[in-house]
């Protein structure tokens, strides 16, 4: 049993996420979240399917134009929340600094950060994975609590997978993802969920499957796409 997570980012309009939504209304399944546009949230009323969203506001809320705060997730019952993504931190030029305001808002407010962190081509090739990645682990939960820290799901997402059908070899990914568990252990003594998300889709789900140190993936196209996302967690469950 995997644990999948749709990041729908913005590819859907009203009419292809209606049509989405109808496909998928017959699913009820624990270890499934969908994170949609924030927008459209009250287009699964009734399907039973945990959300949750694609970011959170670094502030608090009201005077923040354009932001969604932590307290209007609360309120519409979605305690999920994907930070760090790396389209955020390189189109929006995020910063880990902000990316730690928000892991430490949603934890303090008992909600799970889903906390993306991942290398770039450049720094897979100069042999520099790990060390990147512990440092956005580091940077990220800075002065947060050693007892929430089990709380967050962390995704391996390696930058160069996302979006591009090119995905690390099995043994590529079970030693990073097996890294980044001994590292929250040893650091934090922490024991936590570590996704997979690059390019998951049907046609590699199988494989992907038999490493068992994913506990489960974060999936970016393939989710926006009823029978396809279906057939994945089908996979999974
Ligand atoms: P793709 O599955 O489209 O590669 O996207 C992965 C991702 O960025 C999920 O957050």
């Amino acid at each position: 049993m995997k644990l999948v997570i749709g990041n729908q980012k913005a590819y859907l309009t009203k009419e292809q996420l209606t049509d989405f939504v109808k496909k998928i209304k017959e699913l009820n399944n624990k270890n499934v979240i969908i994170c949609p546009s924030s927008i459209y949230f009250g287009m699964f009323d009734n399907v039973k399917v945990l959300l949750g969203a694609q970011d959170v506001s670094k502030f608090d809320g009201d005077a923040t134009t354009g932001d969604i705060s932590f307290k209007q997730l609360k309120s519409m019952n979605i305690n999920f929340s994907i930070v760090g993504h790396s389209e955020r931190r390189q189109l929006l030029k995020e910063s880990i600094e902000d990316t730690n305001i928000k892991v430490r808002k949603l934890l303090d407010n008992n909600m799970i950060p889903i906390l993306c962190v991942g290398e770039t081509i450049e720094e897979k090739s100069s042999g520099v994975t790990k060390q990147v990645i512990f440092d956005e682990i580091s940077g990220a939960l800075k002065d947060v609590p050693n007892n929430c820290i089990d709380k967050l799901i962390i995704a391996y997402e390696p930058i160069w997978s996302i979006g591009t059908g090119n995905v690390p070899t099995n043994d590529e990914i079970d030693n990073v993802i097996r890294s980044i568990k001994k590292f929250l252990l040893d650091e934090y003594n922490s024991n936590n969920i570590v996704l997979y998300g690059g390019s998951v889709n049907t046609k590699n789900i199988d494989e992907l499957n038999t490493v068992s140190s994913i506990d489960g993936y974060l999936i970016g196209g393939a989710s926006t796409k009823a029978v396809e996302f279906l057939q994945i967690i089908d996979k999974c469950s």
